[in-house]
């Protein structure tokens, strides 16, 4: 891992890895520290407008992350606004700010059923599928080799309510080209980049009281176990952790076992797009933080003692910029507090959790 990059203002505070900030007046531990010193590293997924915009956040995002990842800058849309051109603005920008920061990215993603720009699937359907593929994994993961540490090769693959017995997406790119896109987008990203580390990544793995996450870890264990036997050159499965405020933690022995039985397979965990939607829960903000903090502390607590994991990234870092203010907006008009820093970038009962949580594993 490199360095953490600290500018000369900057001073580190006693073990905890405390940051004296002259940007918010109080001391922030610094993760990206205290996750290193694990051997995790820690990170955020960018907007590089949001970056570029505001000196504040982009020091935050210096001094906290060891890793970035594009939160959209990197999909098809945003890649590919025509069938014959590439568009790299926005992802060469969250690579410059990866480049000024000295930190890696984590590339997120080189296929999902969402974010597909409007000529994409009748593109598909036309059969010109396998091509299209090969040639965009190619293209982009040249482009940021030496930048882009991991990819999310594919991204939430699995959905059993679409009945198949394997479990497999009726997406787009399983109509046109069959489960095989699978393997077909693995072994395009690992000759264009042999270092890279390629992941599977998916959401609904992380709850034990939620039946049909419990059954999507099978279904998982059984898709990582099939591309393995056929030597896919599968190598991290990455847990997104979108987690849920209004619900229990209920992050235990279940995840564990599946978290072992996944490393059992020779595999990395990835967690990388964690974050704690507050947007059913009631009472003040202090009082929200609190259990938000307590989420985050309880998932990373089973994560962690479970085993090593490569990277744990939130979903934003600060709640200034979230997309759940968007996707899972508050009813009563609140501002949504999903991250470890507030909205004037203070650090949060949350950044504390993820602090002890590091910490301590
Ligand atoms: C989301 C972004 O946060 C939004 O800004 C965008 O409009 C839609 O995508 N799982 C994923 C991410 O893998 O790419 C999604 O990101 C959130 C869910």
């Amino acid at each position: 891992m490199s360095a953490p990059h600290l500018s000369r203002r900057t001073a580190l505070v006693g073990g905890l890895g405390l940051l004296a900030g002259p940007a918010c007046g109080q001391s922030a531990p610094l993760l990206q520290v205290i996750a290193g010193r694990k051997g995790i590293l820690f990170g955020a997924a960018i907007e590089p407008q949001s970056v570029e915009g505001d000196a504040d956040f982009a020091a935050l995002i210096a001094r906290q992350c060891a890793i970035l990842t594009p939160e959209n800058a990197m999909k098809w849309d945003a890649l590919r606004p025509t069938e014959a051109a590439f568009d790299f603005d926005g992802a060469d920008r969250v690579a410059a700010i990866a480049r000024t920061n000295s930190v890696p990215l984590h590339g997120h993603g080189l296929l999902w059923h969402e974010a597909m720009p409007d000529w994409l699937a009748p593109a598909l359907r036309k059969g010109r599928g396998e091509g299209l593929l090969r040639d965009h994994i190619d293209t982009v993961v040249r482009r940021y080799s030496g930048v882009v540490r991991s990819w999310d090769v594919v991204n939430e693959v699995v959905e059993r309510n679409d009945g198949r017995p394997d479990g497999l997406r009726i997406s787009p790119w399983l109509k046109a080209l069959g489960p095989d896109y699978i393997d077909i987008a693995f072994a395009a990203a690992q000759t264009a980049d042999p270092g890279a580390l390629l992941a599977l990544s998916d959401y609904g793995l992380e709850y034990d009281d939620e039946p049909w996450m419990v059954e999507k870890r099978g279904t998982m264990l059984a898709l990582l176990r099939d591309l393995l036997r056929r030597n896919i050159p599968v190598q991290a499965l990455a847990l997104q952790g979108h987690l849920i405020g209004d619900r229990p933690p209920a992050f235990g022995s279940g995840l564990k076992d599946f978290l072992d039985a996944v490393r059992g397979l020779g595999l990395k965990i990835l967690i990388t797009e964690l974050d704690v939607s507050d947007q059913n829960i009631q009472g003040s903000a202090q009082g929200r933080d609190q259990i938000v903090a307590d989420i985050y502390a309880r998932f990373l607590e089973a994560v962690l003692t479970s085993g090593p994991v490569e990277m744990v990234t939130t979903w934003g870092l600060s709640d200034r910029y979230t997309s759940k203010s968007t996707f899972f907006p508050r009813s009563d008009g609140d501002g949504v507090r999903p991250l470890p820093f507030d909205f004037d970038l203070r650090p949060k009962a949350a950044a504390y959790a993820l602090a002890r949580a590091f910490g301590s594993s």
